[in-house]
């Protein structure tokens, strides 16, 4: 029988990213199934520290299992930019097309052009928080290249792979990305956790 889990988001391409690395066993349910409309804040320095205040304040609200992740693209160049701060990058929205042209110009002329995603999940079961991290390295090319996934995919080459996560299909991004990475420790501990 598949168990319901709380996700915290209401972005549908994290939605099925996320629901296609758990498998069967669980479907996951979101925020506004649950009647938690309004935004859940994230006004953490961290990834770690968002993660967490997202998956407490779901939980306070609705006493059910569930997880929250925080995704941020740290840049060498940049000095870890935009980090914490990507999905408010050039603007106060979620403006995925001006991130990416705030990037290719900072990064205008500069020959170190590494660059990581690192996905943080916060998990809480029963009350008590447990921390999955997900890390891909790779690096940031100078135009945008594909049209699958969202974010910063169309400019980030994983390292390994001459092309870029908006090349990939949805199964091959999931088997090397930060979230997939993080979401397969997610569901190691819950299965072990049910042996
Ligand atoms: P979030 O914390 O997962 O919402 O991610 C913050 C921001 O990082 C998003 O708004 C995107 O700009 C970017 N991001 C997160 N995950 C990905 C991804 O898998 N590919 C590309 N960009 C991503």
């Amino acid at each position: 029988m598949t168990k319901k889990l709380l996700f915290a988001t209401n972005n549908a391409h994290k939605l099925s990213e996320v629901q296609a690395v758990l498998g069967d066993t669980y479907t996951l349910i979101t925020p506004r199934a649950c009647g938690v409309t309004e935004e859940i804040p994230e006004t953490q320095p961290t990834l770690e520290g968002n993660a967490s205040q997202k998956s407490h304040y779901l939980y306070t609200r609705t006493q059910i299992d569930c997880f929250a992740d925080d995704t941020g693209l740290e840049v060498e160049a940049l000095g870890g930019a935009p980090g914490v701060h990507s999905a408010r990058y050039a603007t106060n929205g979620h403006d995925f097309a001006a991130n990416n042209r705030l990037l290719l110009k900072n990064l205008a002329g500069k020959t170190n052009r590494r660059a990581r995603f690192r996905t943080v999940i916060s998990l809480i079961e029963g009350g008590e928080e447990h921390l999955f991290e997900g890390i891909v390295e790779g690096h940031i090319i100078e135009q945008e290249i594909g049209s699958e996934g969202f974010g910063y995919d169309p400019l980030f080459v994983p390292d390994g792979f001459d092309k870029t996560f908006a090349e990939m299909t949805a199964d091959e991004k999931n088997s090397v990305s930060h979230r997939g990475r993080a979401v397969r420790k997610l569901v190691d501990y819950l299965h072990n956790r049910e042996k």
